[in-house]
């Protein structure tokens, strides 16, 4: 009793005390682009995070953190093919679901988002198919909604709830066709829009994009991201009275960015803000850990720093880099509630009977129904794939493909990392079947080593090859060699692969015979340059193909294992 009526006081002591805390950046390392973060008190005192998933499937992925520092995957707020049936159609793979904005209200949480058909032309009116999300339980990816379509030839969309009652949107044009923020008012019951006009152009630079209001001290402060999501990307605020404008421009604009800079965090912009439970601001950004090679395969990450607002005033953020010193930040703490695991967490995956797909696992886009079966009779603890006709690449590189491409994986989420899983491949008879382990960016990027029937060899062959867009590029075949008959694999049925990061700039691919770890043999690496390319991050996965054969055939993947080695952060 009397310990618990002292501890408010002691816990005020400590703050008083420490006011810093460190930590590290990313605080969402991997595929988590375009971080959009809220705070809700009502839900426990938590927070979460939507990012941007492209051509991912399940997609729009939440995390939630207790302490700031541990993020949890809760839910996949697009989980049912049924929620966008389109996805499946979109070419290119800058395609798919782009930046997401989070928040919640009155008791709801609300996703806007956009599927764009980056393939079409940049003024055409169908380009972008502007959806909103919601759910009241945030846990489960189920409870998301289907979504609420409204018509604005844009995207970056992001909700503002007015004192007045009304929901004013902010977006922005295709740049090269109108570049401009843009406002409108949006009724979620019909998704009727409102006039849109034009509010803020930002400093100049090219792409102004990803705006966000926030309403304080008398002024509607608008936060957007300008320069491209490249070299040049910052954040720019300006401020006005009025919701409608004129919005007056930061002098001291751009408030972040790490252009022209040497760090490690390159890239860095599309920010949103929140404030934490003791009332700090926060800020989160997305950036990219460029290698001396310029090479970041895991694509743009999640970062957080601190910000200080003082009233009236505008906000300052502390520069983003490794080694954080921030707000003075609650003890440890992992959210119970939720699907998913701690991002950094790693899998090792036995597919036990009854168990479901982690929701860490991903297809591209959709995935064939039936071709995906955890522990079936017969073969317990495995997870059963059925080939597709389709490799990893596709006919055009860039479509779905009729009947899907079987391909199951999870994000690299550590500079070094081990991925490992073993195969069994008695099914495989007939010439360019082929099973194997990938690092998959998209369809025109990624780095397949397969075991492969050939019809010129009398064993199995490993086949390492790739295949990118990236200029002074290797030849699409890096190593084909025979399966070693020592390996017995004709008798076992059954292959180890493994992939890891070997250094700061290559992956190395290797196999073995089930169970004999030392007899693990590199079979080549590829560079990391290869898949640093476009909006998304690398997956790293299984896929089980015919290479257009026409016959298909099954195969058995066990003992899943995804190991974190190490993070670099400067
Ligand atoms: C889009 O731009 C193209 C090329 O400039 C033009 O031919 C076409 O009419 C435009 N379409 C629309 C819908 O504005
Ligand atoms: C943005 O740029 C357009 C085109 O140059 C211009 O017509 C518009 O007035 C500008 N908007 C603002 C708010 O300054
Ligand atoms: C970076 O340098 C280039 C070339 O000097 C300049 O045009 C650009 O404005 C700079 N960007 C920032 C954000 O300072
Ligand atoms: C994949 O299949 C296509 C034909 O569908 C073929 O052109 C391509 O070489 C194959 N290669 C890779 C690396 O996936
Ligand atoms: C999506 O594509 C896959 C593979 O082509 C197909 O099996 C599935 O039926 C499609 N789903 C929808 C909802 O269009
Ligand atoms: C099989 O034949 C193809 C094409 O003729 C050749 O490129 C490949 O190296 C051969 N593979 C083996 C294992 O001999
Ligand atoms: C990583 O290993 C590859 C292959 O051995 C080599 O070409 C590359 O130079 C190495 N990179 C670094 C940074 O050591």
């Amino acid at each position: 009793m009397l310990l618990r009526h002292l501890l408010p006081f002691l816990g005020l002591a400590v703050e008083v005390l420490a006011t810093h805390s460190t930590y590290l950046n990313p605080i969402l390392p991997g595929f988590h682009p375009d971080p959009s973060c809220i705070f809700v008190p009502e839900l426990d005192d938590t927070y979460f995070c939507a990012s941007s998933s492209f051509l991912v499937f399940p997609g729009i992925p939440i995390h939630a953190s207790k302490d700031l520092r541990s993020w949890k995957l809760i839910s996949n707020a697009l989980s049912r093919p049924s929620q966008l049936s389109l996805l499946n159609t979109t070419k290119r793979a800058t395609s798919g679901i782009w930046a997401s904005t989070l928040r919640y209200h009155d008791g709801t949480f609300y996703i806007f988002t956009t599927h764009v058909f980056d393939d079409y032309p940049k003024n055409a009116t169908n380009r972008f198919d502007n959806l909103v999300f919601s759910t009241k339980n945030p846990y489960s990816s189920s409870a998301w909604s289907d979504p609420l379509h409204f018509n604005f030839i844009g995207y970056d969309v992001s909700p503002f709830w007015h004192d007045d009652g009304k929901l004013y949107v902010t977006g922005t044009f295709a740049w090269e066709v109108s570049p401009g923020i843009q406002m409108f008012t949006l009724d979620l019951k019909s998704g009727a829009v409102g006039p849109v006009h034009n509010v803020w152009n930002g400093t100049g630079a090219s792409a102004p994009e990803g705006p966000h209001i926030y309403h304080r001290d008398g002024y509607y402060y608008l936060l957007i991201a300008e320069g491209g999501t490249g070299a040049g990307h910052m954040v720019s605020m300006a401020r006005s009275k009025s919701i409608d404008g004129p919005y007056t421009s930061n002098p001291n604009n751009p408030v972040l960015t790490n252009a022209n800079s040497t760090s490690y965090f390159q890239n860095l912009g599309h920010a949103d803000l929140y404030q934490d439970r003791r009332g700090k601001w926060w800020a989160v950004a997305l950036s990219v850990r460029e290698g001396v090679d310029g090479s970041y395969p895991m694509g743009r990450e999640t970062v957080m720093t601190p910000v200080t607002w003082e009233r009236g005033q505008w906000p300052v953020f502390e520069p983003v880099t490794g080694q954080m010193s921030g707000w003075w930040l609650d003890e440890e703490d992992v959210p119970r509630r939720g699907e998913g695991s701690l991002v950094t967490a790693g899998d090792d995956v036995h597919f036990i009977p009854g168990e479901g797909f982690k929701p860490e696992f991903v297809h591209w886009r959709f995935p064939v129904p039936g071709s995906y079966v955890v522990s079936p009779k017969g073969h317990e603890g495995s997870l059963q794939l059925v080939s597709s006709e389709s490799n990893l690449t596709g006919h055009d590189g860039r479509s779905a493909e009729p009947k899907g491409q079987t391909f199951i994986g999870r994000r690299q989420v550590d500079s070094f990392f081990k991925f490992g899983v073993t195969f069994d491949v008695k099914e495989l008879q007939v010439p360019e079947q082929e099973v194997g382990v990938t690092v998959f960016l998209d369809q025109l990027h990624h780095y397949d080593l397969g075991l492969v029937i050939s019809s010129n060899a009398s064993a199995p062959i490993l086949r390492l090859r790739g295949i990118t867009t990236v200029p002074a590029f290797i030849s699409p075949t890096i190593a084909t060699v025979p399966v070693p008959s020592s390996w017995r694999v004709s008798e076992t049925k059954q292959l180890a692969f493994q992939i890891r990061m070997s250094n700061l700039t290559h992956y190395t691919f290797s196999a073995g015979p089930v169970g004999k770890p030392s007899l693990m043999q590199d079979v080549g690496v590829a560079p990391g340059l290869g898949l640093t390319w476009g909006f998304a991050g690398a997956l790293v996965g299984v896929y089980a193909t015919s290479n257009d054969g026409p016959v298909g055939f099954k195969t058995w993947v066990r003992n899943w294992k995804y190991d974190g080695m190490g993070q670099i952060v400067d």
